[in-house]
């Protein structure tokens, strides 16, 4: 079908996107940091469900990497067609500004906001210019509300927004979709580096859980289905917020 190209596809939201879109019939480029074992275990679930996968290592606080993983994946595998940006950290977890320094406020922008932006730079080219694509950025709750990391945290994930609404409005009429997905409290590593604190936090999701990585997985597969789905941000939050 597609070749899908998954930053943070490692772990997380970003590994289970590579199995659900390989069930959809897409070949998949992993993308990892600094987990290649992690990447090369869900490539192979991958290939196990007969799709096309390799892994590539991108460290996406390098302003270089993006690019030159796009020109790899398109040497090795072929042109990109799906573009998932998982890639994110939420570290450090800090709500006082007065404690958050000019260099931790960069790496976290560099890895959240630079990088999607970069990666989908490279790859939107190829997309429009063969008149097919879908673009989907992994925001935050957080982005709505502030959330519970911290500044840099959210503000890095609200600019994701602001880049969909511009990448979108080049790309509407030309086959290429771009979208943001907004999950809140997904247990996932990210999660789990405080559990105790997140199952508490848990229990004011009206749902009464966290959330599956799957869950997200299977709504990026939606919108990745679907033409009619652009300039969206769409949350997964457990009805922690209207929209
Ligand atoms: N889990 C949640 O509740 C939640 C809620 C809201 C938003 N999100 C967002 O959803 C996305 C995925 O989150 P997750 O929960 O799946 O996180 P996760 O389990 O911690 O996985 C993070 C992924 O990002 C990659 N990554 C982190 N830093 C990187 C770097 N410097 N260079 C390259 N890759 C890097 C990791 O790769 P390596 O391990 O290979 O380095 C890993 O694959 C993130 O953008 C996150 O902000 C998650």
């Amino acid at each position: 079908m597609a070749l899908a190209l998954i930053t943070g596809g490692s772990r997380g939201i970003g590994a289970a996107c590579a199995v659900r879109l390989a069930r959809d019939g897409h070949d998949i480029a992993v993308a990892y940091g600094s987990s290649a074992e992690a990447a090369e275990r869900v490539a192979a679930e991958v290939r196990a469900l007969g799709r096309a996968a390799r892994t590539f290592a991108a460290e996406m606080a390098d302003a270089e990497a993006p690019s030159v993983l796009v020109s790899e994946v398109e040497r090795e595998l072929g042109p990109i067609e799906i573009l998932i940006a998982s890639a994110g950290i939420n570290e450090p977890l800090e709500q006082d500004p007065r404690k958050i320094d000019a260099a931790t406020w960069d790496r976290v922008m560099a890895i959240n906001l630079r990088a999607p932006f970069l990666v989908a730079r490279a790859a939107i080219g190829g997309m429009l210019e063969r008149g097919y694509g879908r673009i989907v950025l992994l925001s935050s709750v957080a982005a709505y509300t502030g959330g519970i990391v911290g500044p840099h945290y959210a503000a890095s994930k609200a600019g994701l927004h602001g880049l969909a609404h511009s990448l979108s409005q080049l790309a509407a009429g030309r086959g290429v979709t771009v979208n943001v997905v907004a999950p809140a409290l997904i247990a996932t590593d990210m999660m789990r580096a405080d559990e105790q604190a997140f199952q508490g936090l848990a229990r004011r999701i009206p749902v009464g859980r966290l959330g599956q990585a799957g869950e997200v997985a299977d709504l990026i597969a939606a919108i990745v289905s679907n033409p009619y789905i652009t300039n969206q941000s769409i949350l997964i939050d457990g009805g922690l917020r209207p929209s």
